[in-house]
This record gives structure tokens, sequence and C-alpha cells, in this order.
């Protein structure tokens, strides 16, 4: 295809969009994937590209051969389309590739020079990745959200002042995978710098969806790292980036040590190779890298501004529409006016019917896609839910005891640039059926994994994919 891709006309280059799947009810329906929040699916052009370069590719950086020394110069040149995607555009910061945001962030923690009383500071809406890195380092306290799910300025600042000079780093998420809230991260940087501490950001949901600005580093706004991942912005082909500040990286040994970061090895000593060959162990994901390098051009072609529109359309048009769903519960801010500020994350239940069972049907008897559960964030899923200590308690233990029968979770419907309004028609007009009690299926729940499947109907994959 040759046409110019726009936000109007990128739904037809999404890979795989108009596939049809199973259904409960024997026919084939076109399935509605509502989990980009998870992972998007590729784009034709980032697809075409990679089956270009297949007959090009070779190992790169030591092979002297044309096609080593040409996929090194696209490996290089991806880093390029990097920074502009980031606006970074100066010798401070360094471009990291590795597998995703959380091999991104692990690295980040486990390089950043740390003292003994350091303390991270994190916030209760992080996903995990983004939390439990930090607490194999150093102290971490999480910065409180106030009582609607969104970062507390206030909480920062009092957390800034009670640890002083002990915080080295402030660790946030740039969006939340739950309740999509976006967090003012150029106005946090300027505090956190204030203190004279550092800021990182987890832009694994914000890259997708707005334009990313890190800033010279003589900007008291600048973001010192920032984290993202390739699946989650049209490229799943297994790359992450860390782009950062690269003074602390270039002391020290990596925390992943092997081939292709050194320049001698003796016996009883190694000299490291530079900042960011040094960081990036093993062979690298050329083929990763040009299709991140390909998708990121393609994004700003479309202009990230045109798809924070079309995705904010979509949200307004999604919550406003979900309000006539009778018992329908939104977790964080279901205002259809106030979307400027978030993404097209929406976690949500219905009452009384079990998360678990609402994904079930939707996969099922409409061939909707979504997600359920906690969604990595579970001291953050706790507090849009509500739940007290004892209920917490509770279901600790059931889950150590293999039983998932009545965890707490929601279920999460989240957009790419790709989705359309009339996908959203079908998927409430699903969900209207739901609550009415008009299911097809008798569903059976599997005590141990907590997913349920309708009695009698079995999936037969080879039907639709075989090795
Ligand atoms: C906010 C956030 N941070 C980090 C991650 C981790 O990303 P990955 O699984 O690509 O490492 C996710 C994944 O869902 C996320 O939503």
């Amino acid at each position: 295809m040759s046409a110019k891709v726009t936000i109007d006309n990128i739904k037809d280059f999404s890979v795989g969009r108009e596939r049809q799947v199973p259904t409960l009810q024997g026919e084939m329906r076109r399935y509605i994937n509502f989990d980009n929040a998870a992972s998007t699916p590729t784009l034709q052009p980032v697809l075409d590209t990679i089956n270009q370069f297949m007959p090009w590719y070779s190992s790169i950086h030591r092979g002297t051969g044309f096609k080593s020394q040409l996929s090194t110069h696209l490996y290089e040149q991806s880093r390029d389309i990097v920074r502009q995607f980031c606006n970074v555009h100066d010798d401070l910061h360094t471009i990291i590739f590795g597998k995703n945001s959380t091999e991104a962030i692990n690295k980040l923690a486990r390089r950043i020079p740390l003292k003994e009383d350091s303390v991270i500071l994190t916030t209760r809406m992080e996903h995990h990745s983004n939390d439990l890195p930090w607490r194999q380092v150093a102290k971490v306290i999480h910065i409180d959200v106030d009582e609607t799910g969104r970062f507390s300025i206030a909480d920062l600042k009092a957390k800034l002042e009670e640890y002083g000079d002990r915080v080295r780093l402030v660790t946030v998420t740039g969006a939340s995978n739950v309740s999509g809230y976006v967090n003012p991260v150029h106005e946090i940087a300027r505090i956190v710098h204030e203190h004279g501490a550092e800021i990182m950001v987890d832009a694994a949901q914000l890259a997708p969806h707005r334009k990313i600005d890190m800033r010279n580093q003589n900007d008291p706004q600048h973001i010192d790292y920032l984290a993202f991942s390739a699946h989650k912005i049209y490229a799943p082909f297994g790359l992450g980036v860390l782009v950062a500040n690269r003074e602390p990286f270039e002391e020290g040994a990596p925390e992943m040590v092997g081939g292709g970061q050194v320049e001698i090895v003796s016996m009883d000593h190694v000299f490291w190779t530079d900042v960011p060959e040094k960081e990036e162990a093993g062979t690298p994901n050329v083929v990763g890298a040009i299709a991140l390098a390909k998708a990121l051009q393609v994004v700003m072609d479309i202009g990230m501004d045109q798809i924070a529109e079309h995705e904010a359309r979509l949200t307004s048009y999604a919550l406003k529409r979900m309000k006539e769903v009778p018992g329908l519960v939104i977790y964080g801010s279901a205002d259809e006016k106030d979307v400027e500020n978030r993404l097209g994350v929406i976690s949500f239940n219905i009452q009384g019917m079990y998360h678990a069972l609402l994904a079930a049907i939707l996969n099922y008897e409409y061939a909707i896609g979504v997600r359920n559960g906690c969604f990595c964030a579970h001291p953050y899923l706790k507090v849009l839910l509500g739940i007290n200590k004892d209920e917490n308690q509770k279901m600790e233990e059931q889950i150590l005891h293999h039983d998932r029968s009545a965890i707490p979770g929601a279920v999460r419907m989240s957009f790419g640039m790709y989705n359309q309004e009339e996908e959203i028609d079908v998927f409430v007009e699903a969900l209207k059926q739901i609550a009415a009690g008009k299911v097809q299926g008798k569903y059976i729940l599997n005590k141990e994994s907590g997913e349920y499947r309708p009695a009698g109907f079995e999936l037969h994959f080879d039907q639709y994919f075989r090795l």
C-alpha cells in the first residue's frame, strides 16, 4: 500500500484488523481488539519494512561484510529515530535497547549509583514493573494518589521534604495502565529537580498516545530517564528502550555481562566499551529496532496530536455510552468531558458479575478482546476498588491457597489509534445484553486460574494457525 497513512485511514493499515475469530454461537466474527494497553497489533508499513529488510539482515557491530555493515547502520539509525521521537538532541543522553520496559527499568535500578541510605520515590499508581525493581535496590517510598486515584503533587512535595537529600530518584508512570490518567510529568520534574533529585518516567503507556518531549538537560522540566516498549507502540518484535542520562552508565560494570560490551578482556581484567554498546549484552535485536523505528516514523507522520485527539474522542464516546449499561461502575474518572489528561484506558465492572466471567463472555460470544484482573498494579487497584485491610488479607489467603474464584479485580478496555466508534457501539450493545442476563453459554470457573470457559466448547487452534 502506498497511500499516505493518516489518522483517518490508519485502521486500514492495522495488521489483522479484519481477522474473524470463532464464537460460541458457531459463527465467525470480526475480532475487536480493546486490549491495546497490553500490546498493540503491528502496522502494515512496519511489516513491509521488516520483510524488505530481511534479505539484508546480518549480525551487527563486528561483522565486516556489506550486510553486517548495513544492518549496523540501520540499528544505529534506529537510535536516532528514537531520539527524534523523544526530542532529545544532546550528547548527554544515550539510547539503550533491550527487551521491554521492564528490562529497561531493571537496568536503571541496577546501574544508578545509590548510597546505603538512598531513597527512591515511586507512586501508588505504578505498574509492578516500575515498583518491584526499585524494591530490590533501595528503600522505596510510595507517593500517594488522591481520592480520585490521581497522582498527588502535595504528597510528592511532602515526601521530598521528609526524605531530603536521601531521595536519589523519583520514578513515575507517564500514564496509568488502569485508570488511564496522564501524569503532569514536567511539573513533577521541576519539583524533583528543585530538590536535587532526578526523574524517571515509565512511558510504556504514554508513548503510543502522547508526544514525548524529554527536553534539554538545562531545562528544569526535563526528563532524566524514560522507558517504553515497542510492542505497545505497533512494533511487537521484542524491543524495549531506555533513554537515559548517560552519566550513571559511564562508570562501573553493566548489570548483565558477556559479548559485545568490551574493549579488552584479559584473564584478570576487563575494559568496557562505550555507552550504549556497553549496556547491551549479547547480540542486539536489530529487527526489533528497525520495526520500532518504522513504527515511530509512522506515528510521527500521522502526528501525535492527531492520535491524541482521535483517542480522546473515542474515550469520550465510550464513557458516555457505557453509562447506558445498568450497574456499570467505572474506576477512575467517568467524566466524558474530562478526557484531555487521560488515555483511552477504561477499567470497569458490572455490579454483581465477576470480572473474569464478563471478560470471558465478551470473548466467547462477541469476539471482543479485553483484559481482566488487577493489571500488574495490585496496590493501585486496591485503592480504586476500595479494598480494606481485612478484604486484602482474605484475598491474599485465597490466592496462596490457589483459589481465584472471588479475587477482586476489574475488566479493562483500552484503545489504539486504529479503533473506531462503531466498535464501541458493538461493545456497549454486548454489555447491555450481558447486564440484562442474556448470555448464551454456561460458563465453568477454573478455581485455580480464575478463568471462565463455556461448557462444551473447544477451541481448535490448529484450524487457524499452525507452525
Ligand atoms: C505502565 C506500564 N509500565 C510498564 C509495563 C511493562 O511493560 P513490558 O511488559 O513491555 O515490560 C507496562 C505493561 O503493561 C505498563 O502498562
